[in-house]
């Protein structure tokens, strides 16, 4: 019998770990008076029954559960496509932990519309029967990207997996209106940048001229 408390209790400490530590990023440049590349984070240990689910369609005997790449799961939610580059480069940098995996359904959108950045790393947590490396499965998106990897996962929940073709087709209409959202605002940054970066020469030149 495996006691699931006990050997969930790594996960809960890594996902409560990594949280703290990705929120700080947003609360430094918050400090810093800069665009956070990092809209909010959350995180989650897989449910039992999910992990049960898993383990039998994928074949995975239960001394081989720590392969597994999902059973902690951090999701990083960005204002803009380009923050999802950035928040990438901070977790490369990053001495506390290991990517093993990368996949990338932002250049490369899955068949159902699906659109997302995935890490899994590999991180250490500290036991009291030494250290233990636990896999999380980190998902970077846009806000625009969640909100439809959102519907879409209660309408798979809720059709069990069948959506009807009608349903099916509507969904991939939003994921490209979603695609163009993200577009769409990527623009309204850049002319706001462009806008404050004349501004702010406009006012330097001024203040030459004015000595
Ligand atoms: P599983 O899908 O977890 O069995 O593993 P995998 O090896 O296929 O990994 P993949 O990267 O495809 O998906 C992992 C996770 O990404 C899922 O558990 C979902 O959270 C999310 N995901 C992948 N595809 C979709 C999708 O089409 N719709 C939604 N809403 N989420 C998806
Ligand atoms: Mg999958």
């Amino acid at each position: 019998m495996l006691d699931w408390d006990l050997f969930l209790t790594p996960y809960h400490q890594a996902i409560d770990e990594l949280k703290i530590k990705l929120r700080g990023y947003r609360e430094q440049y918050e400090m810093t008076s800069q665009h956070s590349p990092i809209e909010f984070v959350t995180g989650r240990v897989k449910p039992v029954p999910s992990i049960l689910d898993k383990s039998r369609r994928k074949d995975i005997p239960f001394n081989q559960l720590h392969t597994m790449q999902d059973i902690a799961g951090l999701r990083v939610m960005c204002q803009f496509v380009d923050d999802i580059r950035t928040v990438i480069e901070l977790l490369r940098s990053r001495e506390d932990l290991q990517i093993v995996e990368e996949r990338d359904y932002i250049a490369d959108k899955k068949d159902s519309g699906y659109r997302s950045y995935h890490l899994v790393v590999s991180y250490p947590v500290q036991t009291i029967v030494g250290e233990q490396n636990i896999l999380v499965e980190i998902q970077i998106r846009t806000l625009a990207m969640n909100f439809w990897a959102t519907i879409e996962h209660s309408l798979n929940y809720k059709y069990e997996g069948q959506i009807p073709i009608e349903i099916k087709n509507r969904l991939q209409r939003a994921a490209e209106a979603a695609f163009r959202l993200d577009e769409e605002m990527s623009k309204i940054r850049e002319e706001i940048q462009e806008a404050q970066k004349h501004f702010y020469l406009k006012k330097t030149d001024d203040k030459s001229r004015k000595k």
